[in-house]
């Protein structure tokens, strides 16, 4: 089988982690993000996976080499001259999709959940429309896709699909999973087009696209919040399937999961929804909360942690207490004793004055 990812976009919500690394490529519980995504699609049979990148191909072409190898799969980078949207880069790399004429499975790269790639083919064939979405029910359906089934929502076919809608229609979104048939691709061009905008609304029109409920807990976690949010949410998923794989421990709360190479001091409290990196040196005293500490850095004593994302290799003081979705970036330095709610700090910056109002350090 085959698949292809949409990789592209500058993943600007998630600065400043992406000034440094590509939006894919952020660890997302221990692994980059879209780590998560191919072993799920391997698992699944998937042999050759398209990513579609507009951004940057080098840094993702290097660090996709490894799992090409480890995983035994073909990995095709379509690189687009100019941000070809989300159903242009299917144009683009129509030569892998069409092969053998079966239907091949498209993500966001973004979206996290349990990835339950044979139901969704299975549903798909079953239905034998030209594709099919995955949906889940948010409470704030406004950034998302929104999906209106027929026969007042009793039938898989989907009657309307609306972009971002400005007034409520449902709560039942587009979760950035689908699986087509190769004829999808009649209805592309390689120019810049949105699959969201232009595509999926004729296909509706036309009785060709249904959706399928995703089963568990989903995420899009291109923002600071939702990655903290969604980080939580996986930890849950992954206390169910193999508690083995978390933390335990006097100074452990709740879900926690640890680098067999992170360190904490002594008379600490981690957690609950806590992830920490390779590498990463926690201090003694220290109250960490809903927080991701990537590889590298270090957490000095007696600091108080809380909705925040420690960027690579970077430290916080003593006695300092970050809360409000802080996010550092790459090599960021917090002096001790400082208070910051909600800064976002730019890579290799040093701050020794307090932020007490959410706002950009640059
Ligand atoms: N290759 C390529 N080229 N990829 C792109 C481009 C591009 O020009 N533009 C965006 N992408 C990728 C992004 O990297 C992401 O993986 C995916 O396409 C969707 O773009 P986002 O920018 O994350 O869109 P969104 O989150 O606002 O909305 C989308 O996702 C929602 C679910 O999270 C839509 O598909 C919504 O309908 C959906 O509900
Ligand atoms: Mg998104």
């Amino acid at each position: 089988m085959k698949a292809l990812i949409l990789v592209g976009g500058f993943g600007t919500r998630l600065r400043p982690l992406t000034i440094t690394t590509p939006k894919p490529l952020v660890e997302f519980g221990n692994k980059p993000m879209i780590v998560h995504q191919i072993e799920a699609l391997v698992k699944a049979g998937v042999k050759d996976i398209v990513l579609a990148v507009s951004y940057r191909p080098e840094i993702m072409v290097k660090a996709m080499e490894k799992y090409e190898k480890e995983l035994g799969i073909k990995i095709h980078f379509s690189v687009e001259t100019e941000p070809l949207g989300t159903a242009g880069p299917l144009a683009l790399a129509a030569s892998v999709l069409e092969k053998d004429n079966t239907p091949f499975f498209v993500l966001n790269s973004d979206v996290i959940c349990e990835f339950p790639f044979e139901n969704l083919l299975a549903f798909h064939q079953a239905h034998g429309g030209e594709g099919t979405i995955m949906v889940t029910k948010v409470d704030d359906p406004s950034k998302y896709g929104v999906v209106v089934n027929r026969d007042g929502g009793k039938s898989s076919s989907i009657e309307r699909f609306v972009e971002k809608p400005t007034e409520f229609i449902s709560n039942k979104i587009n979760a950035g999973i689908y699986i087509f048939n190769p004829a999808i691709l009649k209805r592309i061009e390689a120019r810049p087009m949105s699959i969201e905008k232009e595509v999926f609304p004729p296909m509706a029109a036309d009785g060709q696209i249904h959706s399928m409920e995703l089963p568990g807990f989903w995420m899009d976690v291109g923002q600071p919040k939702d990655f903290l949010t969604g980080t939580g949410l996986w930890l849950s998923s992954v206390a169910k399937k193999t508690p083995a794989v978390l933390a335990s421990g006097p100074q452990i709360v709740g879900h926690v999961l640890m680098d067999p190479t992170a360190k904490i001091g002594e008379n600490c409290k981690i957690g609950p929804n806590v992830v920490l990196g390779p590498g990463v040196v926690v201090g003694d005293g220290v109250r960490m909360s809903r927080s991701v500490v990537l590889a590298n850095a270090v957490v000095k004593d007696h600091a108080w942690v809380q909705s925040t994302i420690v960027g690579w290799s970077s430290s916080v003081g003593r006695w300092s207490r970050l809360e409000g979705v802080c996010v550092l970036g790459d090599d960021v330095h917090i002096s001790d004793e400082i208070y910051m709610n909600g800064a976002r700090v730019l890579p290799h910056k040093s701050v020794s004055a307090n932020v007490a109002e959410p706002q950009i350090i640059m």
